[in-house]
């Protein structure tokens, strides 16, 4: 056996560090193309979820036109008050960009009046107290019709509460202050602002300025207070804009 020379062990060194260096290269070359993999699944993934919620909006906007075409005075209610519940829920701190479900909520807040007949729907005296009760069930309905559409998850509690007030004087359930899911104390707000300040053949809507002096006055009483602050923060110039947006 020929002895190590100190040539021998350098140049087996340097073949030793350039194997080494090859199949570092290798590696990071492998890592490089996992990576390039895994932004395409996610990208892929991506645009899916985006369709997907594309898809859910539409059916939502489908099914709460549906309702609303009932209705000619009302135009595009639905759409509107979606659209000022949603700026006062950013406001409110809830997530809505990352979930639709709360938009979904608004949009189909009273799709259990479908349950209701036109007669009384549409009365122009006031209702008996048999008629009233029936109208009052509306929320209840509403929930029972979305109860197996999983994709509206806390959508159905707006459905089910918008109609609960603060002091505990609201229905179906009664509810009374923080046990009011938050989604639907912001949509009652912004239902109480849709209905003055919308055109009617027989009136014109009343100013934001006005309708928000009436809500004002029911902070504490109909309306959660935190949520009347936030509303607040929002200009009536704002309110108008998205009411120009959604008719
Ligand atoms: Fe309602």
């Amino acid at each position: 056996m020929s002895p190590i020379t100190g040539k021998d062990t350098v140049a087996s060194l340097q073949a030793r560090l350039e194997q080494t260096e090859r199949q570092a290269h290798a590696r990071q070359r492998q890592l490089e193309r996992y990576a390039a993999d895994l932004r395409e699944v996610f990208k892929q993934e991506r645009a899916r979820a985006q369709e997907l919620r594309r898809s859910y909006m539409a059916t939502v906007r489908a099914l709460s036109n549906a309702v609303e075409a009932r209705d000619a005075y009302t135009g595009k209610h639905a759409e509107r008050v979606a659209a000022y519940g949603m700026e006062l829920a950013r406001c409110c701190g809830l997530a809505v960009e990352d979930s639709p479900q709360i938009e979904f909520g608004f949009l189909l807040h009273d799709v259990g009046k479908v349950a209701v007949p036109d007669a009384i729907l549409f009365k122009s005296g006031s209702l008996t107290e048999e008629e009233y009760s029936l109208v009052r069930r509306h929320p209840v309905i509403g929930t029972e019709i979305l109860r197996d559409v999983d994709f509206l998850g806390e959508g159905k509690l707006v459905v089910r509460h918008h109609h609960e007030r603060w002091d505990g004087t609201g229905y179906p359930d009664g509810l009374k202050g923080d046990d009011i899911p938050l989604a639907a104390r912001v949509f009652a707000v912004a239902d109480a602002l849709d209905a003055p300040t919308t055109d009617r053949p027989y009136r014109r809507g009343t100013r934001f300025s006005r309708a928000r002096e009436e809500i004002r006055n029911h902070s504490g009483t109909q309306f959660d207070p935190d949520v009347i602050h936030a509303f607040e923060t929002i200009s009536d110039e704002r309110f108008a804009e998205l009411q120009a947006g959604n008719e």
